[in-house]
């Protein structure tokens, strides 16, 4: 399970910051890998109404949002998205990075595509403000709410702290210790025992992540689902985002993997082993599935048409296997 924490004070080591590094560590406790990154560090332009990204679906700004935030977005199963009130909303560095995620709202409301983790991706606000006020949070979390949808995110109640004005008086808050742990086990809790499916391939540009989208789609919320490479490439095939946006399934900006970095991530119940690759000994102990005679592809966007329907297929019959049987029989 990965967490993406976005911090949006322009203060070191400020009160959002020390509620993001504890949110995390809690997070790491339990088993996430966790992210952290500082808006105000970070090359973020503001959205500049090209509006490209509503007609192509894509951003033509070259920053970090589109080498760093974008992908950590995309492959976040919890975002935490933490800024200081200024002036009763969020910072302008959170604010920044927000507009620019007018890209997914588009990919979404009008280019009709689903990101994979909709059903399950968890967004939080977690903000602190110096004064008392009954509306202190309002902004932020009707802003927040909005973020949530675009990066289709559930949207959970936010973590607000008012009254917090210097650094450290966060860290001297009673109760926010108890908080943070309530938090993080509320967040985890509908993800947390999910049996684990990670699908492997020689090079994770094609077939593999075809697979993994595929189940992540349809029961993400039921099975926690990685895909990997055993030699990765630096990106996925071209041809993947096309056939899969056929089939309404948002592919833009998806992890590549080795099979170290997923096992970092997931203790699989099953691995599923695709085309002519040979279990790799880290699995040794994991129910194995050989998928070894998928359809060839090649520059014909037909034949990726026919390996993406052979792996619908085949997905649709795992999927009762994997969920109702403890451990699950390898073939
Ligand atoms: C530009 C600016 C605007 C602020 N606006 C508000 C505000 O509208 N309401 C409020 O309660 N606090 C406001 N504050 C106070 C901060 O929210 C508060 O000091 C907070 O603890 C800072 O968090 P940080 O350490 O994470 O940056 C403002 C602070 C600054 C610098």
């Amino acid at each position: 399970m990965r967490v993406l924490a976005l911090n949006g004070s322009p203060r070191k080591k400020g009160n959002t910051d020390y509620l993001l590094t504890a949110l995390l560590a809690e997070f790491d406790g339990r088993g996430a890998v966790t992210q952290k990154f500082d808006l105000a560090r970070m090359h973020v332009m503001p959205c500049k109404e090209y509006m490209v990204c509503e007609k192509k679906g894509v951003c033509p700004i070259h920053d970090d949002v589109e080498t760093l935030l974008y992908p950590a977005l995309r492959n976040a199963d919890i975002v935490l998205l933490g800024s200081p009130v200024f002036f009763y909303n969020i910072t302008a560095q959170a604010k920044a990075l927000v507009d620019r995620t007018q890209l997914f709202w588009a990919r979404v409301y009008r280019l009709g595509l689903t990101d994979p983790k909709k059903h399950f991706r968890r967004g939080l606000a977690v903000s602190v403000g110096a004064t008392r006020g009954r509306k202190l949070f309002s902004g932020v979390e009707l802003t927040a709410r909005y973020f949530h949808d675009a990066i289709s995110a559930i949207h959970e109640k936010g973590l607000y702290y008012q009254g917090i004005e210097n650094r450290g008086d966060m860290a001297a808050h009673p109760g926010h210790a108890a908080d943070i742990q309530a938090t993080v086990g509320r967040l985890m809790a509908p993800l947390a025992h999910r049996p684990g499916v990670l699908f492997l391939d020689r090079g994770h540009a094609g077939a593999a992540r075809i697979a993994a989208a595929f189940l992540e789609y349809t029961a993400g919320d039921q099975i926690e689902v990685l895909s990997a490479g055993i030699a990765p490439a630096e990106t996925s095939h071209p041809m993947v985002e096309t056939i899969m946006a056929e089939e309404k399934i948002d592919m833009l900006f998806r992890m590549t993997r080795s099979l170290d970095g997923a096992l970092a991530e997931i203790r699989p119940a099953a691995a599923v082993l695709m085309g002519d690759i040979s279990p790799p000994p880290e699995l040794d102990d994991i129910s194995i599935i050989r998928w070894n005679d998928l359809p060839s592809v090649s520059e014909d966007p037909d034949s990726w048409r026919g390996l993406r329907d052979d792996l619908k297929r085949r997905v649709a019959d795992l999927l009762p296997r994997i969920k109702g049987s403890d451990p699950i029989s390898g073939e």
